[in-house]
């Protein structure tokens, strides 16, 4: 038997929704907090999969785990042991992968499985060893397993990434923290996950300067502590929200958002003719007719995000006529165009972008949650659709919405879970 997500479409969403801390930065933070040496507490905590995954892995290593609140953890990396990462845990998400930073940062020496995720096309984390070696850690790669070490310790270095990449840029810099003297990364991400990772990281005393720039230096230090940490809102779901309310709201505040975020975004759908109020932590949204197409491309932040590209293409399937776009960051991300076509809509794929023909009504079925975004994507064509949507593959969703289905209840929408036998290939 396998869980679904029911969703039956066409009630009019109102009220008030507040968004939880943001996945990508809690999936670097948790590993971040094994490099101090005493309790990391940190709020803000999202209910998702992926935190379990990573607590899976903290308690292998004998890191203590202590859930204070649901939204609020203390990890205490006291009696820590640098074992091999080969449980299943490491392979259910990609960011299992900044246990390399840290682990390797903390004891010059790392075993671990290849990280898991969303298959969005190729994912290499080329950069990510290119920057270990450069710190001076050889990195091996046998039976799908890999070894890095820096028996000598690590040494800062000047990396050049040839791709502002969030892993590479969060993985170097908490390799680099206790490194003898300083690393500079140049063409480092600038997405707000890496200030967070970077605040972290100061708070527990490390000397990190730039992040949230394009050249973030790192001079190594002695020891770190432990600290407190209240993780930064999600944008992303912060930004699927605002597409859920365009899509079908009458009126919807959504709390809890940095706007400056998702700027990108925002002025999107103010283009597509979506009325909303925008105030320092809080977006109204209220229902509007008739919405523009728009043309996007995604870009690495402050640019449109690859992750609100597949949530906004299923609003644009309303837009009175055609929208374009384009990937720049994972080519290969248009699944839910499949999907999205199933229920109705019209969309055509180009090379690295999709043509969305619109307005076209969308009718409830049977579809797939590829990934992770694509999930979200399918929560916002089920809600707008007539008849009922049955989501499969809902894990995806779980790893990254907090509470989604009591989120969207609570907004007045009809949502529910079902086991049903398992589809056949
Ligand atoms: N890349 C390389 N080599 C590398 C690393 C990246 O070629 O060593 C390429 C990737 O293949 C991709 C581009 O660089 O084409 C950007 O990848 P990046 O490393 O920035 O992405 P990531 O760290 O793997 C994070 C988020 C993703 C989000 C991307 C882009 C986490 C855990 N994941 O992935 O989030 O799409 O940044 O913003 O932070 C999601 O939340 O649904 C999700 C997939």
């Amino acid at each position: 038997m396998e869980e679904v997500l029911k969703i039956e479409g066409g009630h009019p969403l109102a009220g008030e929704v507040t968004i939880s801390g943001a996945k990508n930065a809690t999936v670097a933070l948790i590993p971040a907090a094994v490099l101090a040496d005493g309790p990391v507490t940190i709020v803000g905590i999202p209910q998702i999969a992926d935190v379990d995954s990573l607590s899976e892995i903290l308690k292998s290593l004998d890191v203590e785990v202590i859930e204070v609140r649901k939204d609020h953890i203390v990890i205490d990396p006291t009696h820590m042991v640098n074992r091999p990462l080969v449980g299943e845990a490491v392979t259910k998400l990609r960011a299992s992968y900044y246990f390399m930073g840290a682990l390797l940062g903390k004891y010059g020496h790392v075993q671990m499985k290849m990280p898991g995720g969303c298959y969005l096309g190729p994912r290499p984390i080329d950069l990510h060893i290119k920057g270990f070696e450069a710190l001076g850690a050889s990195v091996k790669f046998e039976k799908a397993c890999y070894t890095i070490d820096a028996p000598h310790g690590l040494h800062g270095a000047k990396i050049f990434l040839d791709i502002a990449s969030v892993g590479a840029t969060i993985n170097i810099m908490m390799a680099s923290v206790y490194a003898e003297g300083r690393t500079t990364i140049e063409n480092a991400a600038k997405e707000p996950e890496i200030i967070d990772v970077a605040t972290l990281l100061n708070r527990m005393g490390a000397h990190i300067r730039g992040a949230g720039t394009n050249v973030i230096t790192i001079d190594g230090v002695n020891s770190l502590s432990g600290c407190f940490h209240e993780i930064i809102p999600d944008r992303i779901e912060a930004g699927t929200f605002v597409i859920i309310a365009a899509a079908c709201a009458t009126h919807m505040v959504i709390n809890n958002i940095i706007p400056q975020h998702i700027e990108a975004l925002t002025s999107k759908l103010q283009e597509m003719g979506v009325k909303m109020k925008i105030d320092v932590d809080k977006i109204t949204v209220e229902h509007s007719d008739h919405l523009k197409p728009v043309d996007i491309v995604t870009k690495v932040y402050p640019g449109f995000a690859t992750d609100l590209q597949q949530p906004l293409t299923a609003l644009l399937t309303q837009a009175e006529g055609q929208s374009k776009v384009m990937e720049t960051i994972y080519s290969e991300r248009f699944k839910h165009c499949f999907e999205l076509n199933s229920m109705g809509a019209n969309i055509e794929l180009i090379n690295s972008g999709a043509l969305i023909n619109g307005p076209t009504p969308l009718y409830g079925c049977s579809v797939q949650a590829t990934d992770l975004r694509c999930g979200a994507a399918m929560v916002i064509a089920g809600l707008m659709a007539e008849g009922v949507t049955e989501i499969h593959n809902v894990y995806h969703i779980d790893r990254g919405y907090s509470e989604l289905d009591e989120k969207l209840r609570s907004l007045g929408a009809k949502v529910w879970r079902e086991f049903v036998e398992e589809e056949q290939e």
